[in-house]
């Protein structure tokens, strides 16, 4: 099992979430985030909950799925197919091992759950 997480574009969210419908998952989680990436932001400074940054955080969407190993390559091609504009600030993907998950209601547990 794997998670893979990425960091979009907002403005992806509508696409990206049919996409998921159709690859059928098990589930996902979207998070609200703001960070930076390898441009700082490109600006001077801004506030965030009352701190100034000299670097510019920018608002993204975190999108977590825990998936069978067989799915990864596919889920991957999908994401890059929603979310690229081929701009900075595309976005990144990272993959995470997963050692186990528990459906919590039947005690299940492996490929089964997710
Ligand atoms: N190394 C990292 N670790 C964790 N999160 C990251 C990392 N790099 C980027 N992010 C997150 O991904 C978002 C988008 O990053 P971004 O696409 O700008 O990366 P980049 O390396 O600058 O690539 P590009 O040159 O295409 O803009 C950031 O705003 C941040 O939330
Ligand atoms: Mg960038």
């Amino acid at each position: 099992m794997k998670k893979i997480e990425c960091m979009v574009r907002p403005a992806c969210l509508e696409q990206l979430v049919i996409t998921m419908e159709k690859l059928d998952l098990g589930g996902m989680n979207i998070t609200q985030v703001v960070g930076y990436g390898s441009q700082k932001g490109a600006g001077d400074t801004s506030i965030y909950r009352g701190v100034e940054y000299t670097v510019k955080l920018k608002e993204k969407l975190k999108v977590e799925t825990v998936v069978p190993d067989s799915m990864v390559e596919t889920v991957i091609e999908q994401i890059l197919k929603a979310t690229r504009t081929d701009s900075v600030g595309d976005g990144k993907i990272f993959i995470y091992n997963i050692e186990e998950a528990i459906r919590i209601r039947t005690g299940e547990r492996g490929d089964a759950v997710i």
